[in-house]
């Protein structure tokens, strides 16, 4: 085994970053392929808490080479404020790479994702406004500017003077916004080079050599399937594709390069931003959702935006293991669970009379469908301590193997707390 991608098997906050942390250790690099700032992994450890918005997580161990893709956007800014914040706490950065290919968040991106939020109104997507979707519109009808383009003033100039002529007129004109000189930009944005330039390489190169060695990569998704442009709950997702496949164009690699797909998956599911989410329980004093909601810290690590709560969505992963090729299921935040005297799961849709077992493909049948559940028994032990499957109360056991049942793989890690050691390892080999 040499090429681990791991995704978000539902809208992402899955709790990715734990799991990226622990089978970290034996990684050789581990490199982030899609998404920008727009991610939040939430990584405890050595009791510690780091927010981590653009690094991938390999930055926490010394032997790790940490990778940002070409296939994602960064914000100069956002990136080094990142690495400072690591450096304070004595974690080494000297070993990023960047892709000099990745394409740069500017200014003007911010400015047009906010605006363009607030002129939708209600109809709004409800963005992290970090400026990915301009960013990524931009890479789409060539205007974007590159990483590279920071290492030559001459070039970086004259593209962003193409840029601006469009862009602030737009700005200016439809949303009545102040534009920008080239001046202004450049000063700042040259500012930055300085510190990034020693990161910038040929990430590609580096992965694929990596890989030809038999070192293990890990591809580190950000976001989640059901937010993917391609498969996810258009036009409610992100701008980029958060799915298995995003791991090959988001890094240069072949596809033959991966040999195991992890799917990570909530032991329910929540979803940040507007959209539709056919097992949402509405929020309901006492209730379920409530529960989910406290119980389980339901708040975005990047936003702070309380998330939309709802029972296990089966569906989801199904259609998750499909489109991803999930070889693994990894379901966290089992112990949120623990104290409900029943716990659902959604294992198919109704609309007008019929059911649907796989996930509509139109989505107006998505955004009216209803959730039939299945409901299980509950189970009131804490099992924040479990450490094999079968210390697990039988209910938590029986849980699990139906959700296995319903995905059609097996589940081989289960979270059942924050810590890196709160967590069931059932099919992981390590490195030898
Ligand atoms: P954008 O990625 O900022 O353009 O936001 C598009 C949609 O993706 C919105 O619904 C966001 O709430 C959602 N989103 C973006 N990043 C994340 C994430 O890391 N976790 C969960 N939702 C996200």
């Amino acid at each position: 085994m040499a090429g681990i991608v791991l995704v978000g098997a539902q809208w992402g906050d899955e709790g990715k970053g734990k799991i990226t942390d622990l089978i970290a250790y034996d990684m050789d690099v581990v490199v982030r392929f899609q998404g920008g700032n727009n991610a939040g992994h939430t990584i405890v450890h050595s009791g510690k808490t780091y927010a981590l918005h653009l690094i991938p997580s390999g930055v926490m161990y010394p032997h790790i080479t940490p990778v940002i893709g070409n296939g994602c956007v960064i914000d100069p800014k956002v990136l080094i404020e990142e690495m400072d914040r690591l450096q304070a706490d004595g974690l080494a950065t000297h070993r990023l790479r960047i892709s000099c290919n990745a394409h740069l968040i500017m200014p003007y991106h911010r400015d047009l994702d906010g605006a363009s939020e607030r002129r939708l109104g209600k109809l709004e997507i409800g963005t992290t406004r970090r400026g990915i979707g301009p960013a990524y519109q931009d890479k789409a009808s060539r205007m974007g500017l590159r990483v590279q383009d920071l290492q030559d003033e001459r070039i970086f100039r004259r593209k962003l003077e193409a840029a601006l002529a469009e862009k602030n007129a737009i700005l200016e004109k439809v949303y009545g916004l102040p534009g920008y000189t080239v001046e202004s930009i450049a000063e700042e944005y040259l500012g930055y080079s300085e510190r990034i330039e020693p990161h910038i390489a040929d990430t590609a190169q580096l992965v694929n050599t990596a890989l030809r060695a038999d070192q293990w990569v890990l591809f580190e998704g950000a976001q989640g399937t059901l937010l993917d442009i391609d498969h996810g709950t258009y036009p409610f997702v992100t701008s980029s594709n958060p799915t298995a496949g995003g791991a090959c164009t988001g890094v240069g690699v072949g596809p033959k390069s991966i040999d195991r797909v992890l799917g990570v998956a909530k032991a329910y599911i929540t979803r940040v931003g507007s959209g539709p989410f056919p097992t949402e329980l509405e929020d309901c004093p006492g209730g379920a959702g409530e529960h989910l909601q406290s119980v389980g810290g339901e708040f975005g690590t990047t936003t702070g935006r309380k998330r939309r709560c709802g029972w296990f969505d089966a569906v989801i992963v199904r259609y998750a293991v499909q489109v991803n090729g999930i070889t693994d299921l990894v379901v966290t935040k089992l112990d949120v669970l623990s104290k409900l005297e029943t716990v659902k799961v959604c294992v198919a849709y109704r609309h007008e009379g019929h059911r649907y077992n796989e996930l509509p493909c139109h989505q107006t049948i998505f955004h009216k469908a209803r959730p039939i559940y299945e409901e299980l028994p509950g189970w009131q032990e804490d099992i924040t301590g479990c450490r094999t499957f079968e210390e697990l109360p039988k209910n938590a056991k029986a849980y699990i193997e139906f959700l296995e049942d319903l995905a059609e793989v097996p589940v081989s890690i289960i979270a059942v707390g924050p810590e890196r050691e709160q967590t069931i390892m059932r099919r992981w080999e390590r490195r030898p």
